[in-house]
């Protein structure tokens, strides 16, 4: 009679711990790109998003370190040396997103990087640049919502980097746009371009764009892998590099900048006036060269056929759009997903944010913390 039915005290035990064994977190196994396609099919384990149209202020963002540095004229290859100052970067989130996507500050929210208009005597100039703090990427898809300037003699750069000669870019050079002309720079750069000048190698393209890049967010895109790097804009593909001997193979971080020197041949400039620069976000799902970073991912992928342990990245489809009543053109971020499950493990996210899905995207349950709990409770019913 004793062991014919169970007590409260083991029949909970044993629910908490059966919990424990079979609570996944989704997207533990990682983030999937290119379901469609057989070959490039591929598999990222570690994200990175910021939505900076509900970020306060980049200062607080701990993905993101604002450089402060100064090269003189000779270094910067141009008649003007160049001072990354951080005030150059402006936060200004939305004041509600249900309503539009205005800033606090008016115009569109997001994150505003200037390049300020030479003062008289000046030898450098005031430019900004906010570098990822994850320099262990290799290998992923980056995507990035951006307004270029139309104020001419800038060069807008969403790109991976580690050194000059390991190195992917897409860069705008305001001095290039028109009423009939919006190209993008895209290159590769490697060690068999020489001192970093990329042009006359086949990892250097101007694309035209089917829009105006000056006039309203677009989403610009590179997906890097061993034998390829592939370029969109809003989700459409521009096109391929495939000589893999131009394609990186180490780690790096991913870079926000936008800068002049006053060189004719590329920034030109520097601009007449304050010229900005408005990034809406940036999503970054990558592979990590990090031991610590690969041995979580092993503990935290407990089965990759598992229903939702691998989670499709969505393809930004036209114009990102914020704010409004429309959400089919809003850019999808894993950090806000209603669930609050899909970036379990993962290091980001620990910001002040004016979206409260955004705020705490590591509050998700993991196993770990339902294990825990189990242990926890477990110790209190043994001395019940
Ligand atoms: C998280 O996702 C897993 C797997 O899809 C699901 O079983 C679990 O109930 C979810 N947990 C929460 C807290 O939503
Ligand atoms: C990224 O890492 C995962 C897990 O180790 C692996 O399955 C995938 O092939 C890697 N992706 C690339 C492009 O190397
Ligand atoms: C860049 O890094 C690569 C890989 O570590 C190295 O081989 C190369 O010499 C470096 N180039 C420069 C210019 O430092
Ligand atoms: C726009 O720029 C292109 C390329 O520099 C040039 O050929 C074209 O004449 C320009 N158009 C106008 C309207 O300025
Ligand atoms: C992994 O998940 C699949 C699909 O749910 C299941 O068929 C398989 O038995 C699981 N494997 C393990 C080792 O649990
Ligand atoms: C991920 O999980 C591991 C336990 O497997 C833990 O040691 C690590 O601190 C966690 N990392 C984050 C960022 O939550």
């Amino acid at each position: 009679m004793r062991f014919s039915c169970l007590s409260p005290k083991a029949y909970l035990l044993g629910a908490l711990v059966g919990l424990a064994r079979f609570v996944f977190a989704d997207c533990e196994c990682g983030y999937s790109v290119n379901p469609t396609d057989e070959r490039d099919h591929t598999l990222f384990t570690d994200i990175l998003e910021s939505d900076f149209t509900t970020l306060k202020d980049i200062r607080a963002d701990k993905d993101w370190v604002l450089q402060e540095w100064k090269i003189d004229k000779s270094v910067s290859r141009g008649p003007y040396g160049r001072m990354t100052v951080p005030g150059n970067a402006i936060s200004n989130p939305a004041k509600d997103l249900a309503v539009s996507d205005e800033g606090v500050l008016g115009r569109e929210a997001g994150l505003e990087l200037y390049v300020r208009k030479l003062q008289p005597g000046d030898q450098y100039v005031s430019i900004v640049e906010a570098d990822s703090y994850r320099a262990d990427m290799i290998y992923g898809s980056f995507r990035a919502g951006i307004k270029t300037t139309g104020i001419s003699g800038t060069c807008g750069a969403f790109f991976w980097y580690l050194n000059d000669t390991q190195e992917i870019d897409i860069e705008f050079l305001s001095s290039q746009l028109n009423d009939t002309t919006s190209p993008v720079n895209l290159v590769l750069h490697s060690s068999l371009s020489k001192g970093g000048d990329a042009s006359g190698t086949p990892t250097f393209k101007v694309i035209q764009l089917p829009f105006e890049a000056d006039k309203a967010v677009h989403e610009y895109r590179f997906d890097w892998q061993p034998h390829r790097v592939s370029f969109y804009a809003d989700g459409q593909w521009l096109t391929d590099m495939t000589e893999e001997e131009y394609i990186p193979s180490v780690p790096g971080k991913i870079i926000l900048s936008h800068w002049s020197n006053g060189n004719k041949l590329w920034s030109g400039g520097p601009p007449i006036e304050d010229a900005f620069m408005l990034v809406q976000y940036v999503k970054a799902y990558f592979n990590t060269s990090s031991e610590e970073r690969m041995k979580d991912y092993a503990v935290r992928c407990k089965n990759s056929s598992a229903s939702n342990a691998i989670c499709e990245v969505p393809d930004q489809n036209g114009p990102p759009i914020f704010g409004g009543n429309d959400p089919s053109q809003r850019p999808y971020f894993f950090s806000q997903d209603a669930s609050k499950n899909k970036t379990v493990n993962q290091t980001y996210g620990k910001v002040e944010s004016t979206n409260k899905n955004a705020a705490t995207p590591l509050l998700a349950i993991s196993g770990y913390a339902v294990l825990t709990m189990a242990i926890l409770l477990a110790a209190i019913l043994e001395v019940m």
